[in-house]
């Protein structure tokens, strides 16, 4: 369905206020969204950009109780962090409102009180869990008890982070309130549902049938949830933080987050613009586009047009280009598990770097599958291709036009067919840039707008100026007109993905930035006309840069593994006389040393008071063996011998696990003892 559109509305997918944006989310959403929304401005079209924070919802309330402060004093130091890191990282949005502002909350709620007056809703009485100490109706996350599957005993309401499993709050062994720890009861409560079964024919019409254009994984996850069957889904929940739900009886209700936080996207817009607000929103001329992660697309191509339908004014949105997920170092990017390169930490450790990440992001974007984002690739990235080509070239025709023409743009003569070719090779960049971002190819369209700068270094290459400037400066003076105006060209070129760097190079060629529609062009610079100074337009990024970063993620593991290692709970109980069968005695360490060829194994000589033993034990990677000389540690004396890598060994040393940090300690009595002498 192609429609000539007057004017476009992009969308960028409402961060939730609970954390930092981290590369994740830019990759995915934020910034193929900008390029999108540049590009359609440097085109000339009339585009509005809209985000904000997402600042409801169970998670934001729990993180709250957890640290003793209220949903809003989290929401305000999240989106704080998330709004100013957006901005200097060069978030061109118009807007970048919240959910908790009051227009957001004004327009949310009347957008449900519409549908319920229009009898869009089902109301249904159901059974919930109740706290009965707290007072209140439980949200999945609220209920902890023991996982039905692999026993684990912290396991949520609606989900065992242990074994993966999805639960049901019933299906909990043991469950209890994570406010009071009371047992929950099971209550009735009402709620109102928005029957997505009715809309079913619709959607099928309008997803399957018309927007047959969209990606494949947009399409295919939209026909697995149509023909899985649509049920009913509840749009107010039982909470204390959110937009309470606006009908009588509903006190202690709210809007269930997915369905206020799309509604954001209105609000903001009509905080902007209150008097035009519904041209973007209502006019049929208007072309909605929802930038999200994949895990956001049934929300958006079903949840949100149903709702948009059943309040019927509202125009649909004309494509959802969803992206897959962007993992970090073969890891899964979590916020709980702090597993994320973050964006504010990003531009405070690497400064004036924004184009590095967007370079990055944009050349390894998650569009079809998910992605792998390493600090190994980002520095081969910036170096061997923003610096040894892109920079190379431009600093190249920089240089040499300062060299042998007092940087002044020198008179093309009479063209190679090698001249030729390049001009038109630049020609055809635009065609090919735009084909890529009209149908969301970010990384194909970046590495035409790439290709550009290739041509450029190749055909310095092959003509080699430098050489001929005794012998024949006239064809210096076209070979570097034509590398000043490829130049030239890379500022448009690179203006939607790589804005910072495009305008660094727009004051170096001592211009503005050309329009969109002179991409191609080979007379942007006029001969005669006067270069600013040449800077380096990308710098080379150390080992030891890279290092650090590598080294952070480390650290943030082993603390995560050390978490992990948690203090087991009790084991079944035993009868006294099987404690009484352990014989343990005290020894002192003789010598001590590594096990050759073995990472994990030391091999101890005690004195035992009994004529000595030998005894190997799992401890290299906790002490040095010269720590442990002259020690005295407990060893259980009447195991049978056992051969470790060829050696007997007579025992087994105790050791405590640390909980916290995971390293073993040996066990050492508290005033040295006689060797042999028994632990009672
Ligand atoms: N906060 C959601 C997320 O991060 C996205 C909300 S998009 C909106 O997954 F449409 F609901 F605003
Ligand atoms: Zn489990």
């Amino acid at each position: 369905m192609q429609k000539n559109y007057k004017r476009t509305l992009i969308t960028a997918a409402l961060p939730y206020a609970n954390g930092p944006v981290h590369i994740g989310h830019l990759a995915g959403v934020y910034i193929p969204a900008d390029i999108y929304a540049r590009y359609l401005r440097l085109k000339g079209q009339e585009v509005l950009f809209v985000c904000g924070s997402d600042e409801h919802g169970v998670p934001i309330a729990i993180r709250a109780q957890k640290e003793g402060v209220t949903p809003q004093d989290i929401v305000d130091r999240y989106h704080t962090i998330i709004r100013d890191s957006f901005a200097r990282f060069g978030m061109t949005f118009d807007i970048y409102s919240r959910t908790t502002s009051p227009t957001h909350r004004e327009h949310a709620s009347a957008f449900f009180r519409t549908l319920y007056d229009k009898g869009a809703f089902i109301e249904e009485e159901t059974e919930q869990y109740y706290d009965p100490e707290a007072r209140q109706f439980l949200a999945d996350r609220y209920i902890v008890g023991t996982c039905p599957r692999c026993q684990n005993e912290h396991a949520y309401g609606d989900q065992c982070e242990s074994c993966g499993s999805t639960l049901n709050p019933t299906d909990l062994i043991h469950p209890h309130s994570a406010i009071s720890g009371a047992t929950p009861i099971l209550k009735k409560t009402k709620h109102w549902y928005l029957p997505l079964d009715q809309y079913e024919p619709f959607l099928r019409e309008w997803i399957l049938e018309q927007h047959k254009e969209w990606k494949s994984n947009v399409y295919g996850q939209c026909r697995s949830w149509l023909d899985g069957g649509l049920q009913p889904r509840a749009v107010s929940r039982d909470l204390d933080w959110g937009i309470p739900v606006p009908v009588e009886g509903a006190e202690g209700k709210v809007l269930y987050v997915w369905f206020d936080a799309p509604i954001g996207y209105i609000s903001n817009t009509k905080e902007l613009l209150p008097d035009s607000w519904e041209t973007w929103w209502k006019d049929e001329d208007t072309r909605l586009l929802h930038f999200i992660g994949k895990d956001n697309i049934v929300f958006h191509c079903i949840v949100f047009p149903a709702m948009l339908r059943a309040e019927g004014s509202y125009i649909l949105p004309e494509n959802v280009p969803a992206n897959e997920f962007l993992n970090l170092e073969g890891n899964k990017i979590s916020t709980s598990r702090n597993w994320a390169v973050w964006l504010n930490e990003y531009l405070d450790e690497l400064p004036d770097k924004q184009d590095v990440l967007r370079y990055v992001l944009t050349a390894n974007a998650p569009e079809t599958k998910d992605n792998d984002f390493t600090w190994k690739d980002y520095q081969a990235r910036n170096n061997n291709e923003l610096v040894a080509v892109f920079g190379n070239f431009v600093n190249r025709a920089l240089v040499l036009t300062s060299k042998y023409f007092d940087g002044h743009v020198p008179a093309l003569g009479s063209l190679t067919d090698l001249d030729r070719e390049t001009l038109s090779e630049l020609s055809s960049v635009r065609g090919a840039i735009e084909r890529e971002l009209d149908s969301f190819h970010f990384r194909e369209a970046l590495k035409e707008a790439m290709n550009l700068a290739r041509l450029g270094n190749k055909y310095l290459a092959d003509t080699e100026p430098w050489k001929l400037a005794k012998t024949d400066l006239p064809r210096v003076a076209t070979i570097l007109n034509i590398s000043l105006q490829i130049t030239a060209n890379l500022t448009i070129a690179f203006a939607p993905f790589l804005p910072m760097s495009s305008e660094r190079l727009c004051q170096m060629l001592l211009i503005d930035l050309p329009s969109w529609d002179d991409l191609g062009r080979a007379d942007l610079l006029p001969v005669g006309h006067t270069l600013g100074e040449p800077h380096l337009l990308f710098e080379k990024i150390e080992d030891e840069v890279i290092e650090a970063q590598v080294q952070k993620l480390l650290e943030t593991k082993a603390q995560n593994e050390a978490a992990e290692a948690k203090t087991p709970p009790v084991a079944d109980p035993i009868a006294f006389e099987d404690f009484q069968k352990l014989d343990i005695r005290v020894g002192t360490v003789l010598e001590c040393t590594k096990v050759p060829k073995a990472d994990k194994l030391l091999q101890f000589r005690l004195d035992d008071g009994l004529g000595g033993r030998t005894i190997i034990s799992g401890l290299a990677e906790h002490y040095a063996p010269e720590e442990l000389v002259g020690k005295q540690v407990c060893f259980i004396a009447n195991l049978p011998p056992r051969k470790l890598r060829g050696i007997e060994s007579e025992g087994m040393i105790l050791s405590a696990l640390d909980a916290e940090t995971g390293r073993l300690r040996v066990i050492t009595p508290e005033q040295g003892v006689t060797p042999g002498s028994e632990v009672k």
